[in-house]
């Protein structure tokens, strides 16, 4: 079995990566990333020498080398991550998430359609996708499912919204056996400090504001990263094709709540006194278009392929504090810069 993975030096794609690596070490992992300012070898030091996993750096947008690298791959299955990732980033630089989450989708979708060529016993594209093509909630009352109308309000959003449409057309018109999951957002180890809560957690550490949009009363749906790469798993291996599945921890937090939780527990790690780091915070003009309320039911995927998430909030966030505070140094390399040149000092000459 060899799976190309897409997005792979990136936070949850990282968490993918090193989940199937270690856990099917029989299969051959390639990992196809073109080292945005969001991609982080680093991110995958303690699996890069495995004799099961390879590093190849690429750009889907970039039709003709992934028409290559298909060719030359022979997968059977593709998981597909590479995207821009951050809401704030596609409003003020849209196109560039149409080029790489639809086109970059659709140069995917064609490569496998052509390597394949309708030979698709045991193939699958798997696409990873986000909650927030549905849209926002009131607060309170009501949740996604898989039959919630798509209403993405972000370019960020309407972008992956495409190409959702897209894999689901390929799957309908060219019978490409396809899977697509839409997950709540995910926290954990190596995500990048713009999110909020590495970033909250890197400012706290160096007693910065903390900038809350609006009045803070935003909710989120959190699920812990590993949790959401066992379910990556569990789709793969046992998803009926065409379907989609909704991915989510039925863990929602207004974002003031979370902040001031983040701040207790960071109080507490640091010795600071209780109070001190809530201190920063500093409401902002809020995110133009910036969505009220997600909150997933996910229902389908645990009664039709048995996946629970297998972490509370509370402890997985202290779990999260303590895997930043104890890696000081791939923060600052990631702030600093220091990490971009970690491709080039490790796989020069190559
Ligand atoms: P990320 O920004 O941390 O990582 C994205 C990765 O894609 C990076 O390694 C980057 O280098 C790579 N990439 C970007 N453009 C590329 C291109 N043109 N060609 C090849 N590689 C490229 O993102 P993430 O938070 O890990 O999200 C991964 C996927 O999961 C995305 O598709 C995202 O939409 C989806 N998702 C994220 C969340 C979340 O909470 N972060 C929740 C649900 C779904
Ligand atoms: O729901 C899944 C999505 O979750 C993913 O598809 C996206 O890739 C991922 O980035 C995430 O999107 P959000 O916009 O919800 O995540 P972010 O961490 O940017 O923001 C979380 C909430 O916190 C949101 O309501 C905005 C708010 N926020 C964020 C930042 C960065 C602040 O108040 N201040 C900040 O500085």
């Amino acid at each position: 079995m060899h799976i190309l993975i897409t997005g792979g030096a990136g936070f949850i794609g990282s968490h993918v990566v090193r989940h199937f690596v270690n856990r099917y070490p029989d299969y051959r992992i390639t990992n196809l990333d073109a080292l945005t300012y969001a991609g982080n070898l680093e991110n995958l030091r303690d699996i890069a020498s495995k004799p099961n996993y390879r590093f190849v750096k690429a750009d889907i947008t970039d039709a003709g080398a992934i028409h290559e690298l298909f060719e030359e791959g022979r997968f059977d299955g593709v998981i597909h991550l590479a995207a821009e990732s951050h809401v704030d980033r596609s409003i003020s630089n849209p196109t560039e998430f149409v080029m790489t989450n639809v086109v970059g989708t659709v140069n995917l979708l064609n490569a496998a359609r052509a390597a394949w060529n309708g030979a698709y016993e045991g193939k699958l594209f798997y696409h990873i996708s986000t909650d927030e093509v549905y849209g926002t909630l009131e607060q309170g009352t009501g949740i996604f499912t898989e039959e919630t109308p798509y209403d993405p309000h972000s370019p960020y959003s309407a972008s992956k919204a495409s190409s959702d449409h897209f894999v689901r057309a390929y799957y309908d018109t060219y019978g490409l056996p396809a899977v697509i999951s839409n997950c709540s957002n995910n926290y954990g180890s190596y995500q990048f400090p713009e999110k909020l809560i590495p970033l909250f957690i890197n400012n706290i550490r160096n007693r910065k504001p903390l900038p809350v949009y609006g009045k803070g009363e935003n909710v989120r749906d959190w699920l812990w990263v590993v949790d959401h790469a066992s379910a990556i798993d569990v789709i793969y291996h046992n998803a009926k094709h065409g379907e989609t599945y909704n991915i989510g921890g039925h863990n929602e937090w207004k974002n003031i709540d979370l902040i001031r939780l983040l701040c207790s527990i960071m109080d507490r790690k640091l010795g600071r006194k209780e109070g001190e780091s809530a201190e920063l915070i500093t409401y902002v003009t809020d995110r133009a278009g910036h969505d009220l309320r997600y909150a997933i039911d996910s229902g389908k995927l645990q009664r039709e392929l048995g996946w629970t998430p297998s972490l509370q909030f509370e402890e997985g966030l202290e779990k999260t504090v303590d895997w930043y505070l104890e890696n000081p140094e791939w923060l600052e390399r990631v702030t600093s810069g220091t990490y971009q040149h970690y491709y080039e000092e490790q796989y020069r000459g190559r």
